[in-house]
């Protein structure tokens, strides 16, 4: 294993990505189910129904192979491979997705994972941008609020 290598198997996703500066958010604690009601009403989310829609074929035919075709991904995601290289890990709101501001989720489906370490195919041949949107309304549309509200905060964050 060269050093490369051993870095993604020790840092896992959060490195092949840059959070590693310490600046990782935390996981927002699921809100009781009775302060859910008093809460602010969930913010407005960038996709439309009609994206949703087209982003369900899109992920089925080029994602669901290695993300799994609910976007659960693999169960062993945080664990790499003797070859250091880290399964496809879950879209769904339940990983480490939604740690990235939309820039970066366009870029690393863009890119891919190989130019940092990782094994995950660039897309930017096969699909265009609104393709590309189309999928990710798709794979945010299975983000609880909480997670999507979590997320826009970063999303903002880092656009601004
Ligand atoms: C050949 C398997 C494969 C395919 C096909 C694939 N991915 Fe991935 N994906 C991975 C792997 C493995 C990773 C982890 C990083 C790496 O190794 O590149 C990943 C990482 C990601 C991440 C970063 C997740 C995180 O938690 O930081 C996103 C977003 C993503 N993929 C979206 C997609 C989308 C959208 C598609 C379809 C257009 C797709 N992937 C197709 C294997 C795949």
């Amino acid at each position: 294993m060269n050093r490369r290598w051993r870095l993604v198997a020790l840092a896992g996703i959060a490195a092949l990505y840059g959070c590693t500066d310490g600046s990782e958010p935390v996981d927002p604690p699921p809100a009781p189910a009775s302060r859910q009601a008093r809460t602010a009403p969930p913010v407005s989310r960038w996709y439309t129904q009609e994206q949703v829609i087209r982003g369900y074929g899109l992920f089925q035919q080029h994602c669901a192979t290695c993300h799994k075709p609910d976007a659960s991904g693999a169960p062993n995601w945080k664990t790499a491979d003797a070859q250091g290289k880290l399964p496809p890990p879950p879209l769904n709101g339940t990983g480490h997705a939604w740690h990235h501001p939309l820039a970066l989720l366009r870029q690393i489906v863009r890119n891919g994972g190989i130019p940092m370490g990782g094994s995950m195919p660039p897309f930017k041949v096969k699909l265009d941008g609104r393709q590309i949107d189309d999928i990710l309304a798709w794979v945010q549309s299975h983000w609880p609020d909480r997670i999507y509200t979590a997320w826009n905060e970063i999303n903002q964050r880092k656009n601004h």
